[in-house]
């Protein structure tokens, strides 16, 4: 007989139930604010230990399924602007086939995983494992699956989601990323004490700018979801650490609304995807005042000459922007490294109300599982 240790979690019952709003997905959105000071609250001790193992390695990848792979895509554009650390963002059900022979005792692999159970993503590691590599973890779900096997891991603490669709524990994996990413910029001398002191100012304020974000865009979004929720198509453009935004916003969009969606880095929508835009065709961009920003101009005015709608999410006063936009979407200002947090929040309330103006349950999606544990 196998005798376990009984783990205590620390999530209450009022944590698991509505609180008053009409769904678990609105609530998540909303708790965001409170679940990234959690996820601010990280141990350093052993972000530091995760930072030490991925600068030891020669290379190191960044693995995970859906909306945690989004963050990995992030996560690797935050690595590489602050550390200068180069990660290979990889979707778990296609890392053994693309990386798999490249895997040794000189890899070390970073698994994102919410629950700690995605059969995709724990199959990668058990293969790392087989390999030597080493498996590091960021994860919501103490005592997971994820976290017996890791050698290390951090616990984002978001609490519970039981939305399927995730929101809450994305930004706060972002929060974990940005906060790796710091520790590795430190032992790797990449950043000066000034700069590293501005993101850590800008990274304390994050809470406060989701909680600005949420009240003000709370029922714009929903205006929105109105106007919009007859549209049979969408593109979602970014560029740089905001094509992972795009692909959020995106996936948001589809699995609670049903609504086909295509997600591309800016640059890409010229090389084919442009064929489909008509008259009234909405596009949605990603375009903070940052280093894309020039750029993707050049691509809402591309789209505007074939008669796209266009609605931008943009730094608040950028009036060349809000003049190019039939929709423009105010963000407080912020640092670009701080982008992909808040600009996904107006499109989980977008995704939110989309699903709900379309008649349907957001918190239970057809077909689709909070888990998904088979491969
Ligand atoms: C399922 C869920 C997604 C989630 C993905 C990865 O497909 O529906 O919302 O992003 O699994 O889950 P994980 O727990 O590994 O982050």
């Amino acid at each position: 007989m196998v005798s376990r240790k009984t783990l205590h979690l620390t999530w209450s019952v009022e944590e698991a139930t509505k609180g008053g709003y009409s769904h678990f997905m609105l609530k998540e959105i909303f708790e965001q604010p409170q679940s990234l000071r959690y996820a601010l609250n990280l141990q350093q001790f052993y972000v530091n230990v995760l930072a030490e193992l991925l600068d030891r390695a020669r290379t190191s990848y960044l693995v995970g399924s859906g909306t945690s792979y989004h963050s990995c895509l992030a996560g690797s554009y935050i690595f590489s602007n602050l550390a200068a650390l180069p990660t290979v963002p990889c979707i778990a059900s296609e890392f053994i086939q693309q990386y798999g022979r490249s895997i040794n005792v000189d890899s070390a692999v970073l698994f994102v995983t919410q629950s700690g159970e995605t059969a995709d993503v724990l199959k990668c590691a058990e293969y790392a494992r087989s390999r030597a590599a080493t498996v590091l973890a960021i994860t919501n779900v103490l005592g997971s699956t994820i976290t017996r096997v890791a050698r290390a891991y951090l616990l984002q603490q978001s609490g519970p989601e039981i939305g399927v669709a995730a929101t809450k524990t994305y930004t706060a994996q972002l929060i974990v990323h940005l906060q790796l990413a710091l520790a590795l910029a430190k032992r790797r001398g990449k950043l000066s004490q000034s700069e590293m002191d501005n993101i850590k100012d800008g990274l304390k304020r994050m809470p406060e700018i989701i909680e600005y974000v949420l009240n003000k865009h709370k029922s714009t979004m929903e205006f929105l979801a109105e106007r919009y929720m007859d549209k049979k198509h969408f593109f979602f453009l970014g560029r740089g650490i905001n094509t992972a935004t795009a692909y959020e916003g995106r996936l948001k969009l589809l699995e609670v609304s049903y609504t086909p969606a295509t997600a591309l880095a800016a640059g890409e929508s010229k090389h084919g995807p442009i064929a489909l835009i008509e008259k009234g065709f909405p596009v949605i961009f990603i375009a903070p005042r940052d280093s894309t920003r020039s750029l993707i101009i050049g691509n809402i005015m591309e789209m505007k000459a074939r008669g796209a709608e266009i609605i931008t999410l943009g730094e608040e006063g950028d009036d060349e922007l809000r003049k190019l936009s039939d929709c423009f979407i105010p963000m407080p200002p912020m640092d670009e490294i701080f982008t992909p947090i808040a600009y996904i929040i107006p499109l989980q309330l977008f995704a939110y109300y989309m699903a709900v103006k379309k008649g349907l349950d957001p918190d239970k999606p057809r077909n689709l599982a909070k888990s998904v544990t088979v491969l």
